[in-house]
């Protein structure tokens, strides 16, 4: 699918437009002959062939002015582009225009957020059919239309913006979309390598060897048990001055989770094959950061592990040393992201980072807070709370901040070794295991963790330009734009 933006439009017969119900009362030609079979109420459509100048029109229902967003945009699009793709036509131009309201004023983040939502809507899961699904025509042209030329220049912006981001977004969708079979630690790590070719990226990746000579305790524990090896992969980008600190994004990548010898119930287990979304948003967007030149240094680490059970597995009891010398007694083996995560998190403190950012999908406990609507942001950093939301804002990627304190973190105390896996309290699941995390992060570098197992997969039924049963990619752009912020305050 090409993403284009109108110069010989006149070509293009078939034209979608955005449309509220407060528009369709007023009236004009238009809206008057049609306001018996469409009401212009939100994700309503309505095909009209032969419109205007026998062009046909597409309309969809969208909300007024004060509930609008850039997000809504993106979920009015993927609406308009399933209820488009049926209609068999290889070419489509878009009225971006008509999604202007005071809420999305920038033509820059309109044609943004419209061309990320094109792509998103238009990946499918589809690499394990032996058969492509359905040998209809697809929509191999879109044209943006409707901007003046004054603002032409701006929609061109957004439109190679976000055919970067939403492209890292879908590649960081098909890393976590394979199976467990097909997705290893050491797949991962060449998938890294792969990515990286021909780019400014560096990837270094640590096999059990060095894994052991650099006393990453954590992450060979969790993979004791699999015949598959555990990896620790570093990305490293530098696009700032050589001297500046650079920012980490760590991400869980725990190829496949049984739970170990605290073995998972067998209900959803197969979902266990996206535990590594974290991993794969850092992934994702390392590739974006790079493409976009940001001027700044991003390092992206990502510990991966399988989680079996077998003769060789870690048992409940078991006390490992993670690489920062603390002791971590296992009262859970399926509570294992953390001890993974806890390796990373110490590497990426010894490199002096101005800030730390973790995606993991780690609690079941963050679904029953927030569902799969939220992801959940533990910091004690209110500065990095800013960072966040104003990036969450941009990008519509909705996070909540749950409660890091004290109290939490003793809860993770052990008798035997300095911290246990498993809370030593009732509830707040997804706040002990950051106070977990809490114990590989020195005191003075600002530290987010972002717990994603509600957001990373699972989430179609809410986000339109998501695929049933499949990754979100959820994380990646506003992975981005944090990285994007600090760009500027290095400015
Ligand atoms: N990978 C799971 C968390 C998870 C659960 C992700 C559901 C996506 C959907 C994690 O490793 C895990 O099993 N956590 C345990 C921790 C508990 C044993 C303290 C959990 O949440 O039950
Ligand atoms: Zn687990
Ligand atoms: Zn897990």
């Amino acid at each position: 699918m090409k993403i284009t933006i109108a110069k010989q439009d006149s070509k293009i017969k078939n034209c979608i437009l955005f449309v509220s119900s407060s528009q369709m009362k007023q009236n004009t030609t238009q809206e008057k002959a049609i306001k018996d079979f469409f009401k212009g109420s939100w994700g309503e459509t309505f095909f009209l062939p032969n419109a205007k100048s026998s062009e046909n029109i597409m309309f969809v229902g969208i909300e007024d002015e004060a509930q609008f967003s850039y997000e809504k945009a993106r979920r009015a699009v993927a609406i308009a582009f399933k209820a488009f793709a049926k209609y068999e036509q290889e070419s489509v131009k878009i009225d971006i225009s008509s999604l202007q309201r005071k809420t999305t004023k920038d033509y820059e983040q309109l044609s943004q957020a419209v061309t990320e939502s094109l792509l998103l809507s238009e990946y499918q899961c589809d690499e394990f059919k032996s058969k492509p699904k359905n040998a209809k025509k697809t929509i191999k042209t879109i044209c943006l239309c409707g901007a003046s030329d004054s603002n032409k220049k701006a929609v061109q912006k957004g439109l190679s913006i976000g055919l970067i981001t939403g492209q890292a977004t879908n590649l960081a969708r098909k890393v976590a979309n394979y199976p467990g079979n097909y997705m290893t630690p050491s797949i991962l790590a060449k998938e890294a390598q792969k990515v990286a070719q021909g780019t400014k990226l560096k990837v270094t990746v640590w096999d059990k060897k060095k894994l052991t000579s650099e006393k990453m305790g954590g992450i060979l524990g969790v993979g004791a048990g699999s015949a598959e090896e555990s990896r620790f992969i570093i990305m490293e980008y530098k696009g700032g001055p050589k001297t500046q600190k650079p920012i980490c994004l760590v991400g869980k990548g725990v190829t496949f989770d049984t739970g170990g010898i605290s073995l998972k119930p067998g209900h959803t287990m197969d979902e266990m094959k996206f535990d590594m979304c974290g991993a794969a948003a850092v992934l994702g967007a390392m590739t974006a950061i790079e493409k976009l030149k940001l001027k700044v240094n991003v390092l992206g680490l990502i510990p991966s592990a399988e989680n079996m059970p077998s003769s060789k597995a870690i048992k409940p009891g078991d006390i490992l040393t993670a690489r920062n010398k603390k002791t971590m007694e296992i009262l859970n083996t399926d509570a294992e992201g953390r001890l993974i995560l806890a390796d990373a998190l110490s590497y990426a403190c010894e490199q002096k980072p101005q800030a730390i950012f973790d995606a993991a999908t780690l609690t079941g406990a963050i679904i029953s807070a927030l569902s799969n609507l939220f992801s959940g942001v533990f910091t004690r950093n209110e500065k990095l709370v800013s960072t966040i939301m104003k990036a969450s804002e941009k990008t519509g990627e909705k996070i909540w901040r749950l409660p890091l304190v004290d109290e939490f973190a003793n809860d993770m105390r052990s008798t035997i070794a300095d911290v246990s896996n498993l809370s030593s309290s009732r509830g707040g699941g997804s706040s002990t295991a950051a106070g977990f995390l809490e114990n590989f992060v020195e005191k003075n570098i600002p530290w987010a963790h972002f717990d994603i197992a509600g957001t990373a997969y699972n989430t179609h039924q809410r986000l339109e330009y998501c695929a049933p049963r499949a990754a979100s990619g959820v994380m990646v752009r506003t992975f981005i734009e944090i990285a994007r912020s600090y760009e500027q305050k290095s400015k």
